[in-house]
């Protein structure tokens, strides 16, 4: 069978992005998933590319058993065509990756989709960025994604 492949994306690919990409990666090794799926995530922007997730998210994952191993890195013409599902965090990083999609005349079928369109628990829209704001924020941002990225799994299994 082959593999299906989700990308995450946000801003700064420090923060929101590697968390759902961390949730992910734990939801399908739980289910037995894991060899289905390629999983990655990356960013619009270009300013951490190569650095680590933000500390306070790693910390605040790790307080879930949750480990964020990824490195920033921006998103590319060829995720287009490398990835089956691309999903977002918020509205300004949907209308990026739409445009993007429609200006570079890209090729490739990705489906791209708002996280938060899978959410069940939470009212919120899209997942807001933490990066400016304190560590309850980080919180926040977890326990939005644990519902969301979960939603997105029931629909694809
Ligand atoms: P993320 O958060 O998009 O969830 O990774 C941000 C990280 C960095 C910045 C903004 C948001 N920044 O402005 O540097």
């Amino acid at each position: 069978m082959k593999k299906k492949s989700v990308l995450f994306v946000c801003l700064g690919n420090i923060c929101r992005s590697p968390a759902a990409e961390a949730i992910f990666i734990d939801l399908i090794h739980k289910k037995c998933l894991a060899n289905n799926f390629i999983v990655d995530s990356a960013g619009t922007g270009s300013w951490h590319i190569g650095k680590k997730a933000d500390s306070r998210m790693r910390i605040a994952a790790k307080k879930r058993n949750l480990h964020i191993l990824s490195r920033a890195r921006q998103i590319n013409i060829k995720d287009f065509e490398n990835f089956d599902y691309i999903l977002t965090m918020d509205n300004s990083n949907y209308f990026y990756v739409k445009d993007f999609q429609k200006s570079r005349n890209v090729s490739g079928s990705a489906l791209i989709k708002k996280i938060q369109d899978f959410r069940s628990d939470f009212n919120e829209e899209e997942v807001p960025d933490p990066y400016f704001g304190g560590d309850q924020g980080f919180d926040n941002v977890l326990d939005i994604l644990e519902d969301s990225v979960s939603g997105f799994l029931n629909s694809i299994y």
